[in-house]
């Protein structure tokens, strides 16, 4: 559900077409022509409504904490929305510490992830007082003890634990099998927190879980969770008090409208309920792609259309370096025209490909879309998490703008750079 969907165009540049793709009431086509292409497009209904919609699943159970993840989209604009609307954040570095502190999220509202925290890093987390650490590993356990006893501080933790089930997601984004480098091993798990126990500065209180990303089914959540259950279990037998538990996020959007759709939060939550209702716990979870993924587009220009020896490529603006995901994940995004094409367009199968100096560089490969023409603009959906945020200058590409929209009104929230900007933060060495 989101709120991008072809309405009757306001501008001139919509006369002959039937319709023309909005972002809730802003006409994409004109903001096109304002802004410039490419461009990123944030809608303010949908986040709203997708943090609601998670939150609510799990109203009846109090103190529930969600922590946006903010390494999936962390436009300051979409985190002060999400901070409205009384989200908490799940950060990984100092950078989305201080972003999350920049739009007013409380820290108590905060916790922190990551294998590779600095102790730097963990001082400031921990003077901001935040709610809690996902700790990863017996030497990071050493390292924050250190930090918290210097300053007379305890960090709270959860030890994240790698329960070893498979995500059935993508290779590259599935986190909780013994082989990935996330987590502690389960086995392991009961001697860390009496080690946690001895250890000055440490409060061991909670237990956390994140085994991957875009999860599409609930099966590996129920075996996941029911480990976690038991090793809660085992904990309070060994006299350790665990009162809350993270169970991370990682749950699926869809991507394709001809595929089935994932589990809807309510239906996550209800497999939450039986798989740890019974703990009495106070529940986290970090919730990233769920809350952003379909509250963003990337919007491109055609430049040309080149019809190859074997293949049609239409080349467009946006390129690998604005949204990485097809090429690295081999992820499929939708592509609508963002004028409305007419009955009875004809159908092309095409390559959708930038300009970037890459055979890797393209949109969607092999796609039947509506015949484009150089000049249309196209919209990439659910462009929302992991688009701008792994945007690079790759090729010497200014990064794309993002734009955030609410109702009739628009923010660019990022500007795109100038070129005097890129060559800006460079310097040459006195020898040249
Ligand atoms: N918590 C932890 C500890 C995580 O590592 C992640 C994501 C999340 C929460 C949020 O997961 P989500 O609800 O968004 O699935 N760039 C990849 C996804 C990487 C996910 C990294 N960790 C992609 O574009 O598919």
């Amino acid at each position: 559900m989101h709120h991008f969907a072809y309405r009757r165009g306001a501008s001139n540049r919509s006369v002959g077409y039937a319709s023309v793709l909005h972002a809730e009431e802003v006409d994409l086509a004109t903001l096109a022509d304002k802004v410039g292409t490419p461009f990123y497009c944030y809608s303010t209904a949908t986040l709203e409504r997708h943090y609601a919609v998670f939150a609510d699943a799990f109203a009846d159970m109090p103190g529930t904490l969600v922590c946006y993840s903010v390494k999936a989209n962390s436009n300051l604009g979409v985190l002060a929305t999400l901070a409205r609307q009384g989200s908490g954040m799940d950060i990984v570095s100092e950078g989305e510490l201080r972003r999350a502190r920049e739009v007013g999220v409380a820290p108590e509202n905060i916790v922190f992830s990551g294998v590779g925290k600095t102790q730097a890093e963990m001082a400031l987390a921990l003077d901001a007082g935040i709610f809690a650490f996902n700790v990863e590993s017996e030497p990071e356990l050493h390292a924050l003890s250190e930090v918290a006893a210097a300053r007379g501080a305890t960090a709270r933790i959860a030890f994240r634990v790698n329960p070893d089930v498979d995500a059935k997601t993508h290779h590259k984004i599935a986190t909780g099998k013994a082989e990935n480098k996330f987590g502690v091993p389960f086995a392991e798990a009961q001697a860390l927190y009496r080690l946690a126990h001895e250890l000055p500065g440490i409060e061991a209180s909670g237990v956390h879980m994140h085994i991957g990303s875009q999860i599409t089914e609930l099966d590996p959540f129920r075996n996941a969770f029911a480990l976690l259950n038991e090793l809660v279990r085992t904990l309070r037998a060994a006299g350790f008090a665990i009162d809350f538990v993270n169970l991370g996020g990682g749950l699926g959007v869809p991507y394709r409208s001809d595929q089935p759709a994932p589990p809807l939060p309510a239906d996550y939550a209800r497999l939450v309920h039986e798989a740890v209702g019974d703990l009495g716990v106070r529940l986290l979870f970090e919730p990233g792609r769920m809350i952003a993924g379909n509250a963003g587009i990337l919007i491109s220009r055609v430049l040309y259309v080149k019809r190859g020896a074997s293949k049609t490529f239409t080349i467009v603006d946006a390129a690998m370096n604005d949204l990485m995901r097809p090429t690295l994940y081999e992820a499929y995004h939708e592509i609508l025209p963002v004028a409305e094409p007419a009955p009875g367009t004809p159908v092309a199968i095409t390559d959708v490909v930038g300009p970037v100096c890459e055979t890797g560089d393209y949109l969607a490969l092999a796609r039947a879309l509506p015949e484009l023409h150089a000049g249309d603009l196209i919209s990439v959906m659910t462009a929302g998490a992991y688009g701008a945020a792994l945007a690079s200058e790759y090729n010497s590409r200014p990064l794309a703008p993002e734009v955030l929209v609410n109702g009739s009104q628009y923010c660019v929230t990022r500007a795109r750079p100038t070129y005097d900007d890129m060559l800006a933060v460079e310097r040459l060495p006195d020898w040249l």
